[in-house]
């Protein structure tokens, strides 16, 4: 079956590798649109750089939609030491013919799921959560005619990538992520503990390298940027797990647990509490991938995007 999904991102390199494994997946997936959201960089960027990719991979026709351009609550925060400040660092960025959708991404969200069945369209969600929150806000009702939400977020035994506590999309709006994670639908998580498996290095550019035009061109942003001297020499491919998991779900081990976030202390802001003993007593509102077959979720990312 092929799954109907809207995409919610904030572009972003490992978002680029998210969209691009979609349309290489068109047997699996179905990218009915993309919704942009402040997050890795500014609103300006994300929309532009999902745009690009699009045309990069020769599906101009998927619509790319502008939502919120800050957080629920909090200031924006954004990640230009891993993405640049274009958001696509090892890329030229261009300005696409696309245009940017006139309706704002929110109504898009809500206006969809209204009009189709209810329980047949996916919102995989990889940038800071701020557009479903405020669908929620908007028509809670209507929200809940979404057959699930798939989310890049959150951490457990691996601790933070921003803070020592919190993983960056939750850390940029854990009010937002507080709201989805209530929100009763279907939720699948992937969060550090199973991305920092999935790792990108010089094999992989290669092989993007000598790939399709779309593969090529995508190919620079595998390694991590090490303008900082870091020495790293591997980055995550965080956001595609959420695809990969759609395509082959048998490369992830999940379990039903329950998942809170921290919205009040400052030193663990954004942290997510998964409650893997169930010693909480909390009733269990996310399916948490905890685990993962990392080289072979690695070779079908690859695979598939050295194929366009
Ligand atoms: C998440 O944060 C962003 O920088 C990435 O695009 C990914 O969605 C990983 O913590
Ligand atoms: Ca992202």
């Amino acid at each position: 079956m092929t799954e109907q999904v809207i995409l919610d991102c904030d572009p972003g390199r490992d978002d680029a590798f998210a969209i691009a494994l979609a349309i290489a997946s068109p047997d699996e997936i179905n990218l009915l649109a993309i919704t942009a959201v402040v997050g890795n960089v500014e609103l300006s960027k994300t929309q532009r750089n999902a745009r690009m990719i699009c045309e990069i991979c020769s599906r101009s026709d998927i619509p790319v939609y502008g939502g919120a351009d800050k957080p629920l609550k909090r200031p924006p925060v954004h990640a230009a030491e891993h993405h640049g400040v274009t958001g696509l660092h090892g890329m030229e960025v261009f300005d696409p013919a696309q245009p940017l959708q006139s309706q704002f991404a929110v109504d898009y969200m809500l206006d969809t799921l209204a009009a189709a069945d209810a329980g047949t369209i996916t919102i995989v969600a990889i940038g800071p959560l701020t557009n479903l929150a405020l669908a929620m806000e908007k028509d809670a009702d209507t929200f809940a005619r979404a057959k699930q939400v798939v989310i890049m977020g959150g951490a457990g035994r691996a601790g933070g990538n921003i803070t020592p506590a919190a993983e960056f999309n939750f850390y940029a709006d854990p009010h937002a992520a507080a709201k989805v994670l209530a929100c009763g639908r279907p939720l699948v998580m992937f969060g550090l503990d199973v991305t920092h498996q999935v790792l990108g290095g010089q094999d992989e550019a290669d092989r993007l390298s000598h790939g399709g035009p779309a593969a090529n061109a995508l190919s620079g942003m595998v390694l991590p940027i090490n303008e900082n001297g870091t020495g790293k020499t591997h980055s995550p491919l965080h956001d595609p797990c959420t695809f990969a998991w759609l395509i082959s779900p048998n490369l992830f081990d999940a379990k039903m647990v329950n998942i809170e976030v921290e919205c009040d202390s400052e030193l663990t802001m954004g942290m997510s509490v998964v409650d893997m003993r169930g010693s909480s007593g909390r009733a269990p509102n996310v399916l948490w991938a905890h685990d993962v077959d990392g080289p072979a979720v690695v070779d079908l990312i690859i695979r598939r995007i050295a194929a366009i």
